[in-house]
């Protein structure tokens, strides 16, 4: 990607590392995020046509502090330094940092000391939707006069002194600099956090750092995505084979498309069908990749050996356990009926990549469940991950894109162990089939409502506890199924859904009258946190 324009952010440590990169690539500008202690060469060898040095929860003068090397300032690629980066570049280019007299934390107002290039035209755009919605704002508008904006403070230290050749270009109450800038050098800090919602005019901040400061265009989009990925993996294949584990989620899916577009029939994909799923669901995944895709793709028909496995075990990490081994082992004994592969595609997505790489450096492992399970070393696979630089909305952007239907595309997450952790206790052939019954009726009912996109996830969970009921003059003691419909953003927080009474009680009644065996039904209104989506 030599031809891209890239900005490169160095992490150390704070929380919002992650928003900074989404809000560079909301202005459609490709970022990378790597350790703060990436070396020197490495910068170079990055080409960045910028440089952001994330926030951090230490203080300069610890003694184990993060440090960068200094000569990312003699570059001559414009970097911005945010809350602890601009301490970090304050003490590396010899000025001071203190103590702050009292901590900042939270809202605060900023006043403007120079207009021109970080701070131009703040109020051109209206404050990001996006942002707006990632993080409830209840004053996303700016509140104060011209000149002043309000940002979102979190540090204990300050700048005391600014290095040789900064000027300062704002200041709040507490902090008489709360940004500057090296005109030159084209180095700028703020003590604020422009990457938060709470910082509405933060993605213009950030956009004329971008744009104005370090003469990016804005040139990336799924299509310049798709163009450069397909002829990447055209590269890394070659004439080899690869194989890649279908589930019929968006992200394996999208991995799928992209990578049978790059290498055609030299991709097989493998669905394994662990009888876990709901009701059709393994008969639309085949439809829709080997009849309308065309792509090769087996089936592994494997609830058999899933169900035996899980024969009396009700524990939760258990049976997620035992599902993961039975996975691994039914992939690679299909896998190998393939011969002379050499990849193995994922559909692994850059939270992933991030959340398993510690700012201390890339130490940490890959999460279990997103490289199946060590399966590629021990077939001595090289992985091919297609989506590790894309954030989930980018890849359904990119799947759209791709020609995907966009009932796939928007689907709802659904766990890798499937109806197993929707039913508390043991899995059985009969408990899956009221499951997904019930299941069914739930999302009938919610799309003819309309509110399936209004939804992040609904679905039904069977309890472990039999309730006492009367069916005609019968005394029933049966089953009780819950249903979880919750509003998301993004699965990390969740509020329950305040589902219409109507489409609840239809929900209710069509479940205790067409699903045999389930007399009752609740709802289930807890957020997360601190409860979860899923009930296991
Ligand atoms: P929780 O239950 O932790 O779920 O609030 C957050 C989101 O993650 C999904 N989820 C999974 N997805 N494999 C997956 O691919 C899993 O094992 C798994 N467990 C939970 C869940 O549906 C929700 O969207």
């Amino acid at each position: 990607m030599a031809d891209t324009e890239k900005v490169l952010i160095l992490d150390f440590g704070s929380q919002y590392t992650l928003l900074i990169a989404r809000r560079v690539r909301e202005l459609k500008v490709y970022c990378e995020i790597h350790p703060f202690s990436l070396p020197l060469d490495q910068v170079r060898a990055f080409t960045p046509r910028a440089i952001i040095l994330s926030g951090g929860p230490a203080s300069v003068y610890d003694p184990d502090a993060p440090h960068c090397s200094p000569e990312i300032f003699q570059l001559g690629i414009p970097v911005l330094g945010i809350c602890y980066g601009m301490q970090l570049m304050t003490k590396l280019l010899a000025g001071q940092v203190a103590k702050s007299a009292k901590r900042e934390y939270g809202p605060a107002e900023l006043f403007l000391d120079d207009e021109t290039d970080l701070f131009a035209d703040l109020f051109a755009e209206a404050a990001s939707p996006a942002a707006d919605r990632l993080h409830h704002d209840p004053h996303p508008r700016n509140l104060f006069s011209p000149g002043q904006v309000r940002v979102w403070m979190s540090h204990g230290d300050r700048i005391e002194k600014m290095p040789p050749g900064f000027a300062a270009i704002a200041h709040s109450a507490n902090s008489p600099i709360a940004a500057m800038k090296h005109p030159e050098k084209k180095l700028f800090g703020v003590q604020f956090h422009p990457e938060v919602a709470h910082t509405p005019q933060g993605l213009a901040m950030l956009k004329n750092f971008l744009f104005r400061v370090a003469a990016c265009q804005g040139q990336w989009t799924p299509e310049h995505f798709i163009e450069s990925t397909v002829a990447k993996i055209r590269e890394q294949v070659g004439k080899s084979k690869i194989i890649l584990g279908l589930s019929g989620g968006v992200d394996s899916s999208v991995a799928a498309v992209l990578i049978h577009r790059a290498v055609g029939d030299k991709l097989t994909a493998i669905f394994v069908d662990n009888g876990l799923l709901r009701l059709g669901e393994a008969e639309a995944v085949v439809q829709l990749f080997r009849d309308r895709f065309q792509i090769p793709l087996r089936t592994v028909d494997a609830g058999k050996r899933f169900l035996k496995k899980l024969k009396g075990l009700a524990d939760p990490e258990a049976k997620r356990k035992a599902i993961g081994e039975v996975f691994i082992r039914v992939f690679e004994d299909e896998a190998k009926k393939i011969k002379g592969v050499k990849f193995l595609g994922q559909g692994t997505l850059y939270p992933d990549v991030i959340e398993s790489t510690s700012f201390r450096g890339p130490s940490a492992t890959i999460k279990s469940h997103h490289n199946v399970g060590g399966l590629p070393a021990k077939m001595q696979l090289r992985l091919v991950e297609p989506l590790r630089e894309l954030f989930k909305d980018e890849v359904r952007e990119v799947g759209l894109k791709l020609g995907m239907p966009e009932e796939l595309i928007l689907r709802q997450p659904f766990p890798g162990p499937g109806l197993a952790v929707r039913m508390l206790g043991e899995v059985t052939e009969e408990r899956l089939s009221v499951l997904r019954q019930a299941d069914r009726i739930i999302t009938d009912e919610l799309e003819a409502a309309g509110l399936s996109r209004q939804v992040w996830q609904y679905f039904g969970v069977l309890l472990p506890v039999k309730t006492v009921g009367v069916m005609g003059d019968e005394r029933t003691y049966e089953n009780v199924v819950t249903v979880r419909a919750v509003k998301s953003l993004d699965g990390m927080t969740a509020d329950w859904a305040d589902l219409p009474h109507a489409v609840l009680g239809k929900i209710g009644s069509r479940i205790i009258n067409e699903v045999k065996g389930v007399n009752r039904v609740v709802y289930d209104i807890s957020s997360k946190p601190p409860s979860t989506i899923e009930w296991e």
